[in-house]
């Protein structure tokens, strides 16, 4: 029955005249040679703009932004004050040390600061006049670490200058602020780019990741002192949220790779090392080892917990300090690339991150995604469908993946155990697309795409950017594009995946009815903000519950509803909305 409100859907003129409800004057009028028209020109060549294509300063590859935030990461300290403090005086104290490149305060169970020498030297100067508390009746571990507590000798004199410190945000907006945001916006278009704004990582909080990893990789340092702890996933591929975990990986494919050279003569020399059966077994003993320094040595690092069973083994704790909930696991080379991947797709067009952001949170809104691992589908799986919605745009918005690889060259050759894992790295080199639908569009046709989509026989694929037959019988198939025998959302369930299309055809009808100018009548909230209200899915969960009304006798209410309160909400000549108030 659910089919048959789509059926009404998707015979409805999609590209039919737009309303102009929603509208603000200077859009309605925006054709060109008008000042709007400028103005809009304006605003796109400012970085705000709807196709991204117009970006054409050059982009920094994957492999480079890694390479230079680890390596401020690695010049950085966190201190940890109390809130009796002179910024002033703070500074000229650690410069003592070297000079500062760069630091920024939050808060997090007290006040921290995160401080980039100019100098490797300087952590260790800094070090070197620390001292290891002494704890009464308690004992500490005289772990010397880059994590500091700073205690003042004279508390009276520092408190004149202590509220200039500005504490930079470390979480999303509220709720209430959202909705505020977005019902302030212009169009549905800005509150896409609203929402993007308040929710992506910050350059502080994308810093103090790259901290954490770097703290963890002191310790893991101990045992193999060329290793590498890595971010990967949201930290890094451009489509994190604020508040999300910290995946990182222990990078100890660098160890030994640099004796080649040593190997000259008659003699090789090599370590004596313990073996064990199998790759698998290396890594949980190896996991389970750092796992118990964090537990006992880590400062801040809580809530250890070993996860050394599962496919791929992991280390998961809290770390207090940056309120990080933290996953580490190891050689996990291949979910590195698909985050570099995933780095490309985000940088090519501005619209990208825009929609993944927008689907992210309303999936979050909706209980389709959940922070405990169950039949729900994820973050990853929703951007990797975002992906191939885009790929399949006429003209497409983004390459295929097989495209992307027949762009590479010698350096970008990738092949990780067995698994091709090529792609042209240079952004640079890839053309942008000619597309300019608007992220209005493409919200509306995203629903409607996954909502009528045969998830019972088709596969989803971004490398050939094109649906395939499903090889398995899982209720949702998306290819996992370097291990292409493995389905990324083998975790979903059928009901989940119901959810998922019930919501996505009612959010496009709702959009369209906003469209057409009948917005939602219970509601004030108008576009995205609509979108996210979790009423629509109460509607769902209800109806699943109670197997009470078919979606089509739901939709019919709710175009009843709205031929009423149509008559009562009404557009003013100025074409800007009003709206029924009264829920
Ligand atoms: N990954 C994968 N296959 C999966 C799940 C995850 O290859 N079935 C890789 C992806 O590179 C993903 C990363 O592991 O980006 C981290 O997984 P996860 O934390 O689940 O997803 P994120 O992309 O980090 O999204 P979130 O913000 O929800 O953490
Ligand atoms: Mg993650």
């Amino acid at each position: 029955m659910a089919a048959r409100g789509v059926g009404l859907l998707t015979h409805l003129p999609l590209r039919a005249q737009r309303s102009q409800v929603l509208r603000p004057i200077h859009r309605l009028l925006s054709c060109p040679g008008t000042v709007a028209a400028d103005a809009r020109k304006e605003e796109q060549s400012s970085g705000s703009a709807e196709t991204g294509s117009e970006d054409r300063t050059p982009k920094k590859r994957f492999s480079e932004v890694q390479k230079e935030r680890r390596e401020q990461a690695q010049r950085s300290v966190l201190i940890h004050f109390p809130n009796k403090i002179s910024e002033k005086k703070f500074l000229k104290y650690l410069s003592q040390h070297g000079p500062i490149n760069n630091h920024f305060f939050y808060e997090s169970f007290g006040l921290y600061a995160v401080v980039e020498f100019c100098q490797k030297e300087s952590v260790a100067s800094l070090q070197s006049v620390t001292r290891t508390p002494s704890m009464g009746t308690e004992a500490a571990i005289p772990f010397r670490s880059r994590c500091f507590h700073l205690k003042l000798k004279n508390a009276s004199n520092q408190t004149s200058e202590q509220s200039c410190i500005t504490r930079s945000n470390q979480s999303p907006p509220s709720s209430k602020k959202l909705f505020e945001l977005l019902c302030d916006a212009e169009s549905i278009d800005d509150q896409l780019n609203t929402l993007l704004k308040e929710f992506q990582l910050t350059e502080e909080n994308t810093k103090l990741r790259y901290f954490t990893c770097s703290l963890i990789e002191d310790i893991a340092a101990a045992y193999f002192p060329d290793c590498a702890v890595r971010p990967f996933g949201s930290s890094v591929n451009g489509f994190g949220k604020l508040g999300c975990d910290l995946d990182m990986f222990l990078d100890l494919d660098e160890i030994g790779k640099f004796s080649d050279h040593k190997t000259l003569g008659n003699f090789l020399m090599e370590f004596q090392v313990k073996n064990v059966p199998s790759e698998r077994i290396a890594t949980q003993k190896i996991l389970s080892v750092i796992g118990e320094c964090l537990d006992h040595f880590g400062p801040g690092c809580v809530g250890v917990q070993k996860i050394l069973n599962a496919r791929c083994p992991l280390v998961r704790f809290s770390h207090q300090a940056s309120g990080f909930q933290c996953d580490l696991t190891t050689n996990n080379r291949i979910a590195l690339k698909s985050s570099e991947l995933l780095y490309i797709y985000g940088a090519l067009d501005s619209r990208v991150r825009a929609l993944v952001f927008s689907i992210r949170c309303w999936a979050r809104a909706h209980s389709l995604t959940s922070s405990i691992p169950g039949a729900w589908i994820t973050n990853f799986s929703l951007t990797m469908m975002v992906i191939f919605f885009l790929q399949k745009r006429s003209p497409p918005i983004l390459p295929t993946l097989d495209y992307l690889k027949s762009l590479a060259d010698a350096e970008d050759k990738c092949i990780i155990e067995g698994h091709n894992c090529t792609f042209v790295c240079d952004l640079n080199r890839i053309k942008p697309s000619g597309n300019t639908e608007t992220l209005e569009l493409l919200l509306k046709e995203f629903f409607e795409y996954f909502g009528n989509f045969a998830f019972n026989k088709n596969s989803i694929n971004i490398r050939q950017g094109k649906e395939q037959n499903k090889p398995e019988p899982s209720p949702l198939h998306i290819q996992n594009p370097f291990e292409t025998s493995l389905n990324i959302s083998k975790n979903v369930s059928q009901s989940q995946l119901q959810k998922f299309v019930d919501l996505a055809r009612e959010s496009a009808w709702i959009l369209h009815q906003e469209v057409n100018g009948h917005p939602s009548p219970s509601s004030k909230l108008w576009g995205l903000a609509a979108l996210l209200l979790p009423s629509v899915a109460k509607n769902v969960s209800q109806t699943k519950r109670k197997k009470k009304k078919p979606a089509s006798e739901r939709v019919k209410n709710l175009l009843e509803s709205i031929k009423s309160s149509s008559t009562e909400n009404s557009t003013n000549t100025n074409g800007t909305r009003t709206v029924n108030t009264q829920t």
